[in-house]
C-alpha cells in the first residue's frame, strides 16, 4: 500500500490574472480560470495543461512542487461539487492507495483546496488505447496480445482485491510510451469503481459508466455490476481494437441501449473476414447477454482470445520472461474449437504483469534444489581441501 494521506486544504489564494496587472486598469469581467495553464493551485501545484477532461473530472500535465516531479492533476469540475461528485473522487483515491501494481496508476497524493477536491497521479507520457485505435485504424491481434495481456493482469489484481472497475474503456487504459516500463497499460479513473460483494449504490436509478461498454446487468442497474460485467466491457475494447469500430451498430442512445439489451453485436466477421472465426466466438462468449455464460475472469478471456488468434503474447522486453507455470498452456495455433460458453470453469492463482504469477514449489523442485545444493558443498569441501594441501 502507498503511503498517501489528503493533504489538508491550502490557504493560499491561487494566483489570478489580476495579481500582476496594472492597478489602474478596469477591474476584469472574465472569471479567471485557476487551471489555466501558469497558474498555482492548492499551494502545491503549478498547471502545465490539459490533459483530459470527463463527466466529473478534468485532468492537468502538473508540477508538484514540493517534489518538482511532474504529476496528473485531476480535480472535480465546478458543477460535479455535490455528495455523489466527492464521494467519487475519495472513491478513486482509497482504490489507488490500496492498488499498487504496474498496471495500475499510481497515486501521488489527494485533498482539496479551496473546497476543490483533487488527486495527484503518475504522470503517463504516451497515448490512451482510445487514441492509439483511432490512430492505427485497427489493431492485429498480435500487438492487442501483449496490452491485452497486462490490462487483464491489471485488472485481476483489482478483481482480486474485491474491486469492480465498472467504467472500462479504452480512454481509460493509457499507453506508456516508455517500452522499459513494467506494464504496458496504466489502468485509470476507478471513479465509479466499487467493492465487489456491496450492493450499496451512490445513486439509485443513476446511469453510471459509458453505455457502450456497460453490460446488459449494469445498464439496468449499477448495483448488478461484477466481474463478469468488467469481463463484457473488455470484450467490447477487443472488439473495437480489431476493427476501429463499435460493435453496436445504433443511430443514438435508445437503440444502443437496446441492442446491448438484447446483445445485437455486429459480427466481427464483417469487418475483419481476414480473422480466424473463432475470435468472434471469443468476443461473443466475452459479450454475452447472461453473465453466467461469459468468461469468469479476464484471465479466462485473454487465454481464450490468445488460442483464437494463435498469438502468444509475445514477451516485449529484451530479457526474456519469466517462464509460465505448468498451469499455463500456451496458446496452440488455431484451435478447432473456441470455448464453449458456460463451460467455463474459474482459475485459480493471481495475474502478473508478464504472465501468471507460478505457483508453489512441487516436492520434486525442491529434491532437486536440495540435491544440486549438496552437490555445490561437497565439490567446495574437495576444492577446499586440494587447495590447503
Ligand atoms: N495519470 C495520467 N497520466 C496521463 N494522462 C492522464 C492520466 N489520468 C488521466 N489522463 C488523461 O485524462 C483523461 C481523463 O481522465 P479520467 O477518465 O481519469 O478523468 P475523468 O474522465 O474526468 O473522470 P470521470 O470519468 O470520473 O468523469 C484520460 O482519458 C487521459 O487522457
Ligand atoms: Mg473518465
Amino acid at each position: 500500500m502507498r503511503p498517501v494521506s489528503e493533504a489538508d486544504d491550502a490557504s493560499e489564494e491561487p494566483r489570478t490574472l489580476d495579481d500582476d496587472d496594472d492597478p489602474w486598469a478596469p477591474e476584469p469581467t472574465e472569471v479567471v480560470d485557476p487551471f489555466s495553464p501558469g497558474f498555482f493551485f492548492g499551494d502545491r501545484f503549478r498547471i502545465d495543461a490539459p490533459l483530459g477532461a470527463g463527466a466529473m473530472g478534468a485532468v492537468y500535465r502538473a508540477t508538484d512542487l514540493r517534489t518538482q516531479q511532474p504529476v496528473a492533476l485531476k480535480v472535480l469540475l465546478r458543477d460535479k461539487h455535490d455528495g455523489e461528485g466527492r464521494q467519487r473522487f475519495a472513491r478513486e483515491a482509497q482504490i489507488l492507495s490500496e492498488m499498487d501494481h504496474p498496471g495500475v496508476v499510481g497515486i501521488r497524493g489527494f485533498g482539496h483546496a479551496k473546497n476543490i477536491p483533487w488527486l495527484a497521479m503518475e504522470l503517463v507520457e504516451g497515448e490512451t488505447l482510445g487514441q492509439r485505435i483511432r490512430r492505427a485504424g485497427k489493431l492485429e491481434p498480435g500487438v492487442l496480445a501483449p496490452i491485452l495481456r497486462d490490462l487483464c493482469a491489471a485488472l485481476g489484481v483489482a478483481h482480486t482485491a474485491g474491486i469492480v472497475h465498472r467504467d472500462l474503456k479504452p480512454e481509460h487504459v493509457l499507453l506508456p510510451k516508455d517500452r522499459t516500463d513494467r506494464s504496458l497499460v496504466r489502468l485509470i479513473d476507478f471513479g465509479l469503481s466499487r467493492a465487489a460483494t456491496s450492493g450499496k449504490l451512490t445513486r439509485t436509478g443513476t446511469v453510471l459508466g459509458t453505455p457502450r461498454y456497460m453490460a446488459p446487468e449494469q445498464i439496468s442497474s449499477a448495483a448488478n455490476a461484477s466481474v463478469r460485467s468488467d469481463v463484457y466491457a473488455l470484450g467490447v475494447i477487443i472488439y473495437e481494437a480489431l476493427t476501429g469500430d463499435s460493435p453496436f451498430s445504433a443511430s443514438d442512445q435508445g437503440q444502443l441501449l437496446g441492442a446491448i439489451l438484447q446483445g445485437r453485436i455486429e459480427p466481427l466477421e464483417t469487418y475483419r473476414p481476414d480473422l480466424p472465426h473463432e475470435l468472434g466466438d471469443v468476443i461473443r462468449c466475452a459479450m454475452a447477454t447472461n453473465p453466467a455464460d461469459r468468461y469468469g475472469t479476464p484471465r479466462e478471456l485473454y487465454e481464450a482470445f490468445v488460442a483464437a488468434s494463435g498469438t502468444a503474447g509475445a514477451p516485449r522486453f529484451s530479457t526474456p520472461a519469466p517462464p509460465p507455470p505448468a498451469s499455463f498452456t500456451p496458446a496452440k495455433p488455431r484451435p478447432a474449437k473456441a470455448p464453449a460458453p458456460g463451460a467455463l470453469t474459474p482459475s485459480a492463482g493471481a495475474f502478473t504483469p508478464s504472465g501468471f504469477a507460478s505457483g508453489p514449489a512441487t516436492p520434486g523442485r525442491v529434491l532437486a534444489f536440495a540435491l544440486l545444493g549438496i552437490g555445490v558443498l561437497l565439490l567446495g569441501a574437495v576444492v577446499g581441501y586440494l587447495i590447503s594441501r
